[in-house]
């Protein structure tokens, strides 16, 4: 007899947690919207340019602590680096006007540079090389990151 009254309030609380649910999963969706919405409005290449710099960083390093420090395992990445490094200005046009910003962008250049000139020729010399290629980077990065 008393049957029907808990089947209405079970189908009652079912159709709350269905709309809850529904809530929920609307949400997500905007909230997923609206996030690519604000990554598409952001130019990728500033953080592009920096995610290759870092890989080649990497790359010299792994080679490093490998014993791997001939030319050919270091040359091409300073390459790479040194020709990276001359769009630093293209990839942060709001930075390019600082002082401050062009000396740390030089000064990577300058180590590159050098490097290039007389390209270390043992791991030693490499492990030095790729310190003081980091510590370029980390400079600019207390300044502007
Ligand atoms: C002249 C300045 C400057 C130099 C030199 C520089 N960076 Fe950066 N880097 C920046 C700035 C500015 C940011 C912040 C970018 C942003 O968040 O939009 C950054 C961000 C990064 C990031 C984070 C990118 C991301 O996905 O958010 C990495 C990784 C990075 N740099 C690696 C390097 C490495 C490796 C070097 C050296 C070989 C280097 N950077 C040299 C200015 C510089």
């Amino acid at each position: 007899m008393n049957a029907p009254v808990p089947a209405r309030r079970a189908s009652a609380a079912y159709r709350y947690l269905f709309v809850a649910g529904l809530g929920l999963l609307v949400g997500v969706i905007a909230t997923v919207m609206v996030a690519r919405a604000l990554q598409a409005r952001q130019d990728p290449f500033p953080t592009s340019l920096m995610q290759v710099m870092s890989r080649q960083t990497d790359l010299l390093r792994d080679a490093q602590a490998q014993n791997r420090c001939s030319l050919a395992d270091s040359v091409p990445r300073l390459q790479t680096l040194r020709s990276l490094s001359n769009d630093l200005d293209l990839a942060f046009p709001a930075l390019k006007d600082s002082a401050q910003f062009q000396q740390h962008a030089s000064a990577l250049r300058a180590t590159l540079n050098t490097a290039l000139a007389a390209p270390p020729t043992d791991c030693l010399a490499m492990g030095q090389l790729i310190e003081t290629i980091q510590t370029g980077c980390k400079a600019c990065h207390q300044d502007f990151r």
